[in-house]
């Protein structure tokens, strides 16, 4: 008992004095880390630990742990573990964990891992829905809070920003990314990073960043979890690659390996990508770790006969650290990295180099001189409460999509006499913040109920009724919901997904609302009463009969902890929604995959030539196009407008559009550059995103939004995948979603 208080006055007294407070808290991130990833001072450092590791040790390095089995602290003393995949909310096991390793052979610090996906304890929308936001500020201020969540209970790295490009809404892991376009997802992979790791990684409140899964995965065939991936090497590099690239130059520390087979070398254990692109093209410098078991795995992809085989490819192929070095369950760099070293199979040079990159990672976190959580942390850095909600309901706000609005029936006024709240998700605390929700406490979500009640009348009747589980199959609970909006006003009809329904292992084929919810907004519209449905989910989902009939619909993905405050705020107009859709909403399932920068094909879709690029049985346009999402005001373009019509390869224009706030209500709107390339070596897809500037307007207001339009902008791989550009006529499209756009042109010269 003595020896235990002793202990942790001891834990207690040196966590103090590790970490006395040195930094303001920062929760305006000025500027990204830089992507120069070393430094000599800390290479020194390195090389003077390496040089008196053993093999074992250095292995150890190379090995994460999951959880905390029986062993992990013997394993600790010997050195046989470099990181752990930890609980939540335990900073006092993470210092008892960390003293271990402190006090033993050379001293060198764990670091403990988390998925910290979208928030720690304070909840923000879902990646996806964030996306919705356009706007990267506040992505990279929710990472920073997530961040400093994180740090203050001991986790100083996180399995994010998951960066996959994803134009199969099946796939459930779309929630997790920036959905469809690569050029919005590297601007939000950015975001994300540099909220994670703020201005430096040594600051107290910044943990490590993981840009995950490398790579591809998005594009699993069929939409289905964990499968195999076959794309061109040229879809691969102007898709999927750059938000990783564009990770890397954020200053990334670490990379995950993804599951999937990629064009059949399963992506961890892929040398292409992993060493020839990442390491040696993009001269990463930080650490790659496998996902979960996916070097274990390679066995049952049929690339390695064993985990001795597995361990080999992997390792060769750039993957430094096993995810899962659990005995019995991962454990394939312990022990067969030592014995592949001693076959000679791989040399100790290529350990010392992975090695190297683990050790920098934790010298970069400072955790060789900060090694413990301040467990005074929370009250020291943490803003306040209020300021969090601020924070989270702003993002939660920005992401919301308006769909539908037909003669405006929506923003409600606050005195309306009563309101039918009815759907399975109306009073839902759990599925509103989303999946992969890390310690986040549904108690401290706020319903839609909650949120309309705050912001409504005193004199306002909210009659709410459940109507349906999320998946039901009966309609017993139908007959309440017609009564309910029978006496009602209004009708808002909250339904949609459960978010276990989204996010990993949840691919599904049918997109359709689960359950009888379809039909109770049928039943409910139905009574004439006018309607408006609120959509949760972590995916886009086939709506068409409530896109056709309900007159008003919002798109809100989970939200989060503020989800029904925000909800009401868009609702009652205190926010002017703002949102546009980062991925293309399909009429059907069929359609998939279905994305905006598709190519244009030698028979683009004719309405009244059967023998075009279309479907017998369903138009081919999706139901919401990307970058589609409605305001309470209304936008005009007009005059778009170069300063040159003809330019050199080297030289860059300016292209400028009118935008008018030309409705009654002041707002956000995202106003949107896409280019298309009319003739090229390679097709050109028929147009692409190449910039955005999301800007307020008052009622009445007009601004000039101006692009600079550089030669990056304009080069494509050619046949031999190196980037050019070709002379010829180029389209610029301006507008506020992919499809109603302006245009104009000019001519890159010989
Ligand atoms: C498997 C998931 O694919 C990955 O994204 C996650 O980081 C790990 N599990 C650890 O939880």
């Amino acid at each position: 008992m003595i020896k235990k208080i002793f202990t942790i006055i001891v834990l207690i007294t040196s966590s103090l004095l590790a970490q006395t407070v040195r930094y303001k808290p920062l929760i305006k991130v000025e500027q990204n880390q830089s992507s120069n990833f070393t430094n000599k001072s800390i290479e020194r450092k390195i090389d003077s630990i390496l040089s008196k590791m053993t093999l074992k040790e250095k292995v150890g390095q190379l090995v994460q742990i999951v959880g905390e089995p029986e062993y992990l602290e013997n394993l600790i003393k010997e050195g046989g573990v470099g990181s752990i995949l930890i609980g939540t909310g335990i900073p006092g096991e993470v210092n008892r964990l960390q003293k271990i390793a402190m006090e033993s052979g050379l001293k060198i610090p764990l670091v403990f891992a988390h998925d910290v996906i979208h928030g720690y304890y304070t909840i923000y929308p879902i990646p996806l829905g964030e996306a919705a936001s356009w706007n990267p500020d506040i992505v990279k201020k929710d990472a920073h809070l997530a961040a400093m969540e994180a740090a203050s209970q001991g986790t100083k790295w996180t399995f994010a920003p998951m960066v996959d490009i994803a134009r199969d809404p099946r796939w459930g892991r779309i929630m997790e990314g920036a959905g469809e376009d690569p050029f919005l997802g590297s601007i939000m992979a950015a975001a994300r990073v540099e909220g994670f790791q703020g201005d430096d990684l040594k600051d107290p409140y910044s943990i490590a960043a993981c840009a995950k899964h490398f790579v591809a995965y998005g594009a699993a065939q069929a939409g289905r979890e964990y499968n195999t991936v076959d794309i061109s090497e040229r879809t691969l590099r102007e898709i999927y690659l750059p938000p990783f690239k564009s990770a890397v130059d954020a200053g990334v520390a670490t990379i995950m390996s993804a599951f999937n087979d990629l064009n059949g070398i399963p992506a961890s254990a892929n040398y292409h990508t992993l060493t020839e692109i990442l390491k040696d093209k993009w001269k990463f410098k930080g650490l790659v770790v496998s996902d979960y078991n996916s070097i274990g795995e390679l066995v049952r992809h049929g690339i390695a006969k064993d985990k001795y085989e597995a361990a080999g490819e992997a390792f060769l192929a750039g993957v430094d650290v096993d995810m899962v070095g659990n005995r019995n369950i991962g454990d394939v760099y312990s022990p067969n990295l030592e014995k592949l070293v001693i076959n000679g199979e791989v040399s100790i040079d290529k350990i010392n180099q992975s090695v190297k990159r683990v050790l920098r990672v934790k010298f970069k976190l400072d955790l060789f001189e900060h090694p413990y959580t301040d467990t005074t942390f929370y009250k020291t850095y943490l803003i306040s409460k209020e300021e969090r909600e601020n924070i989270v309901r702003k993002s939660a706000d920005e992401s919301i999509v308006l769909l539908k609005n037909t003669n405006n029936i929506l923003p409600i006024k606050k005195d309306i006499g009563s309101i039918a709240l009815i759907g399975p998700l109306a009073n839902d605390q759990k599925d509103l913040i989303g999946g992969w929700s890390c310690a986040g406490n549904p108690d401290n979500a706020v319903t839609v109920l909650k949120g309309i009640s705050n912001k409504v009348s005193s004199n306002t009747r909210i009659n709410y009724v459940q109507g349906c589980n999320i998946n039901d199959s009966v309609e017993t609970g139908f007959e309440k919901a017609v009564s309910s909006a029978k006496k009602s006003d209004l009708v808002i009809l909250v339904v949609g997904e459960s978010r276990k329904m989204s996010g990993e292992a949840s691919s599904r084929v049918n997109l359709d609302l689960p359950g009888v919810q379809e039909k109770l907004v049928e039943k409910i519209y139905g009574l004439g009463k006018p309607t408006v449905v609120i959509l949760m989910n972590g995916r886009p989902l086939t709506i068409n009969w409530i896109s056709e009939n309900v007159p008003a619909v919002l798109e809100t993905w989970f939200l989060g902890d503020q989800a029904g405050n925000a909800i009401a705020d868009v609702l009652f107009g205190d926010y002017n929604p703002s949102g546009k859709l980062p991925v293309t909403f399909p009429r059907s399932v069929g359609q998939i995959p279905i994305f905006y920068n598709h190519k244009n094909t030698g028979r683009p879709a004719e309405p009244n030539d059967k023998f075009t690029s279309k479907y017998i049985d369903s138009p081919v346009t999706p139901l919401y196009p990307f970058g589609y999402g409605l305001s309470y005001t209304t936008f005009n373009y007009k005059n778009i407008r170069i300063d040159k019509s003809k330019i050199s390869k080297n030289d860059s224009l300016t292209v400028s559009i009118d935008v008018t706030n030309n409705g009654n209500l002041e707002g956000d709107e995202v106003v949107q550059l896409y280019i298309h390339d009319r003739v090229r070596s390679i097709t050109p897809p028929v147009k692409e995103l190449k910039g955005f500037k999301k800007i307020h307007l008052n009622t009445g207001e007009s601004k000039t939004v101006k692009f600079k339009i550089t030669p990056g902008m304009l080069s494509f791989l050619n046949k031999n995948l190196q980037p050019v550009i070709e002379p010829g006529i180029f389209d610029i499209m301006i507008g506020g979603n992919s499809v109603d756009l302006l245009l104009t042109s000019f001519e890159v010269e010989k």
